[in-house]
């Protein structure tokens, strides 16, 4: 029977395995485990690969969230405004500053952040707004942008989803500050646990680099308390030998991408994507009211997919008693969902399998 993997870790580095294990033997030649030389290597790559001034390696997506908006001064006491369609992390790092998440509805035809809804949602509270660019496709950043200029807030953009994808030909993470994850099943992505931060801001990058590592200003002197939220060495080593093949993934999913619009569009409802945007596709979705009768379907005829994300965020039990009144578009759009296999390592073949696959089950089930 036919056997198409969601994804497939073991394959996605064996082809650069060599040159990965050459790199973990450089870093344990030297020694230097801690903020060692690949980490403001990769740092200084990133930054010309992304076109932005300063990017800043830490632990984790969720690292890069919280250390912005302690940076940013936000805590206890304000608001920030982003989406419940999102992984949870996007919410859960507000919380971990002490901050209260309040989340808009999405825009039912693109599954993000409406930009219509933000006005009403703005309160003397409100420091700062985190628009997703959920499964690598860009928000449309433009009315965000105006309407954190007007109100004077900061805007944070989780990217954790978003490496390579740009909107106006300019990447994501470089409209606001941009906070991405480099989290295994990223379209960049560590072997473990790593992430990044992007801004222009050169003191606001000198202040994060002092907060990731327990707010030292050098060896001796610390500045502000802070938690451990540094970028490994062993895994910047890893990136900087896959960062020179991102963009032959980026076209690679682009192109799955592509053969999924164009032979399932008279079949399903796909996602609009927002103009001037190339998304990175870190998932493909599509949407369909029977969407669990035909997950169980695919999976019989050896087809893995999964939904991004099942239970939105003001849904999961840690954030009852947030205050969600009204996101009709978003409780509707999760029952719908599933997203498709749509890595590099995926097979032009067993795709267009699933495609057949796909459009056979819609006309029996139209
Ligand atoms: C939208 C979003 N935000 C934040 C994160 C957190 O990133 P990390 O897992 O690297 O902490 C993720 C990771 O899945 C994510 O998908």
């Amino acid at each position: 029977m036919t056997s198409v993997p969601y994804v497939d870790l073991v394959k996605q580095n064996q082809a650069l395995r060599p040159r990965i294990l050459e790199a973990i033997d450089r870093v344990l030649g030297h020694g230097q485990f801690i903020n060692g030389p690949e980490v403001g290597e990769l740092e200084e790559k990133l930054a010309r690969r992304l076109g932005v001034k300063q990017v800043v390696g830490v632990g984790s997506g969720t690292s890069a969230l919280t250390l912005v908006m302690r940076a940013l001064d936000i805590g206890p006491g304000d608001e920030v405004i982003t989406v419940s369609h999102s992984y949870v992390a996007t919410a859960t790092s507000v919380c971990l500053v002490g901050a209260t998440p309040v989340f808009v509805d999405i825009d039912p035809t693109t599954g993000l952040m409406d930009p219509e809804l933000l006005a009403a949602a703005i309160s003397p509270r409100t420091k700062a707004l985190i628009p997703v660019h959920l499964g690598g496709v860009p928000c449309p950043m433009n009315p965000i942008q105006e309407l954190c200029r007007a109100h004077g807030l900061h805007l944070i953009e989780d990217c954790a989803q978003a490496v390579g994808a740009t909107l106006y030909g300019r990447s994501v993470g470089s409209f606001g500050t941009g906070c991405f994850s480099l989290h295994p099943l990223k379209t960049l992505s560590a072997c473990g646990d790593a992430g990044f931060i992007t801004t222009n801001d050169q003191d606001l990058a000198a202040l994060l680099r002092r907060l990731r590592s327990l707010g030292h200003r050098d060896r001796d002197h610390v500045d502000v308390p802070s938690e451990n939220a540094r970028l490994d060495t062993l895994q910047a080593a890893i990136l900087l030998v896959k960062l020179p093949h991102l963009e032959e993934w980026l076209v690679r999913r682009r192109d799955h991408a592509s053969a999924y619009e164009t032979a399932l569009r008279p079949f399903f409802e796909l996602t609009r994507i927002t103009e001037d945007a190339q998304p990175a596709y870190s998932t493909f979705v599509i949407r369909h009211d029977k969407r669990d009768a035909l997950i169980a379907h695919l999976a019989s005829k050896g087809f893995d997919v999964k939904v991004h994300y099942p239970i939105a965020i003001h849904q999961q039990r840690a954030f009852e008693g947030t205050s969600a009144p009204g996101l009709p578009h978003t409780e509707a759009l999760v029952r719908r969902i599933i997203s498709l296999p749509v890595t590099p390592e995926l097979e032009p073949p067993d795709r267009d399998a699933l495609i057949d696959a796909l459009i056979h089950w819609s006309r029996s089930n139209a």
